[in-house]
């Protein structure tokens, strides 16, 4: 039952698209389990990029791809997608989870609200109402895409949320917002109708496809450090994005994941706000910035920049539990002499080896970096060469980067990313053996 789960290990925007499209060609389903359309996973193949937010990214592969119940959606986003696809020849083998909670136009409203009300302490979301969606969720408030499928229920939760929703946002919040119950449940009718071919108890179809044999993969979104515990509290997202949530995202029980592959930016990048320990504010922070074409892809925001944090990884590695990394953007980072790698933090003249739990310890937090000799740069054509022929094709002092980033997070780097597109990859090891 090879099943791999393919998880972010810094702040997101990691390059976990491309690497789970890669893998896809050899996948017989992709699934997301959590997050929601705050994500945006980019792919490229040839010519043409594709920016997914809802569906896995192995649709692009056409392979059957399912939305679990841990994901939040919002059914706008997930209709457009669909018929984005379908207008590029795309006809996605989809099916939705009937437990999946459903993002409607009064969360992206309260994610505005809260994220002006919280002032400084804000982490400059996506605006995409997915705090609000998981808070709904946990409250027991939400509606599930079954219920859409349900007038009685529907129109019960409908009318219960808008007049909750509607004195939050006017009377806490002082908006001028109206909430219409009547234009809720048209929209919902609406969705209901063109979702329910895709509706289904994906949790079954989820075990029936590892119980055949088929291979599964687990898609993640965003990063270990936007985890809702184990983040940068609350400078994150609102859900579990560490590796375990495939389990309680899709319905599977953790015996049945074999690998769990933690994908790991060559250097860091950040979009939003909240505490970067390694977050360069001169001149190579820009370069790295330009070269990497660091643009937020949900929202288009300049991604913040900064060198590797060891820190980090050994966390995100710990609480992963990863058993490889795919490691990406090797090829941006070329060129760049020396490059650094932040292997502990000083704070209040204290020496910090692990994640700290406390933001304001964490906002003192200073780097200590260890210097490595860079590689030199290659155009896009010789690092696609170089993919062909192999890890030894890489220059000396690359490989001895990823020799420094096996021994910080203590598992192998089995795949090697040097540019956008599927050729402009090396493997170094089987994920589904
Ligand atoms: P995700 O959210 O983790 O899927 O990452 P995004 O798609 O938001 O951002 C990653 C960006 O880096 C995308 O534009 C990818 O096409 C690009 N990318 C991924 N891997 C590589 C790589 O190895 N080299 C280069 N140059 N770009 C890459
Ligand atoms: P992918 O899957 C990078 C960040 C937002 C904000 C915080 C909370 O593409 O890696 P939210 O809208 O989730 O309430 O925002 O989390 N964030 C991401 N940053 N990549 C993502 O997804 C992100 N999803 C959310 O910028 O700081
Ligand atoms: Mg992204």
């Amino acid at each position: 039952m090879p099943s791999v789960v393919v998880v972010g290990c810094q702040w997101g925007d990691e390059g976990k698209g491309k690497i789970v499209d890669f893998l896809s060609a050899q996948a017989d389903y992709v699934v997301r389990y959590q997050g929601g359309s705050n994500a945006g996973h980019t792919i490229k193949v040839r010519d043409d990029t594709y920016r997914l937010r809802l569906l896995p990214s192995g649709v692009i592969h056409r392979k059957k791809v399912v939305i679990a119940n841990g994901v939040v959606v919002d059914p706008e986003v997930l209709l457009k997608e669909i018929s984005d696809l379908k207008s590029k020849g795309f006809n996605p083998d989809l099916s939705l989870s009937d437990r999946a909670h459903i993002t409607l136009s009064y969360h992206l409203l309260l994610d505005a609200a809260e994220e002006e009300f919280k002032g400084s302490l804000r982490s400059g979301t996506t605006m995409r109402g997915i705090g609000p969606t998981y808070t709904d969720k946990a409250a027991r408030y939400g509606i599930r895409t079954s219920d859409l499928l349900d007038p009685q229920i529907l129109e019960q939760k409908i009318s219960q949320n808008v007049s909750l929703k509607q004195k939050t946002i006017s009377q806490v919040y002082g908006s001028d917002a109206q909430i219409s119950a009547q234009d809720l449940l048209s929209a919902c009718k609406r969705y209901g109708n063109e979702l329910q071919g895709y509706i289904a108890d994906t949790s079954i179809i989820i075990n029936e496809a590892l119980d055949a044999g088929k291979r599964v993969l687990f898609e993640g979104a965003q990063g270990l450090l936007l985890d809702v515990d184990h983040g940068v509290y609350p400078f994150g997202t609102s859900s579990n994005t560490a590796a375990g949530a495939a389990c309680t995202g899709a319905g599977v029980g953790p015996t049945r994941i074999n690998e769990i592959l933690g994908v790991v930016k060559a250097y860091t990048s950040r979009v939003g706000a909240g505490p970067l320990p390694t977050e360069l504010t001169d001149e190579t922070g820009s370069r790295l910035q330009e070269k990497g074409q660091e643009f937020g892809t949900v929202t288009g925001r300049r991604r913040r920049c900064g060198w590797l944090d060891a820190v980090a990884l050994r966390y995100a590695s710990r609480v992963n539990g990863l058993t490889g990394i795919a490691l990406t953007k090797l090829d941006t980072l070329a060129g760049f002499d020396p490059v650094k790698i932040c292997i502990e933090y000083k704070a209040d003249g204290q020496v910090v080896k692990d994640q700290p739990s406390s933001v304001n310890v964490y906002s003192k937090c200073l780097p200590i970096y260890e210097e490595m000799k860079g590689w030199r740069d290659s155009s896009e054509s010789e690092w696609s060469m170089i993919a062909k022929k192999g890890y030894e094709a890489l220059p000396k002092e690359a490989r001895d980067y990823v020799t420094m980033i096996e021994s910080i997070a203590r598992v192998p780097v089995k795949i090697i990313s040097i540019g956008q597109t599927r050729d402009a990859t090396i493997t170094r090891a089987n994920v589904w053996s």
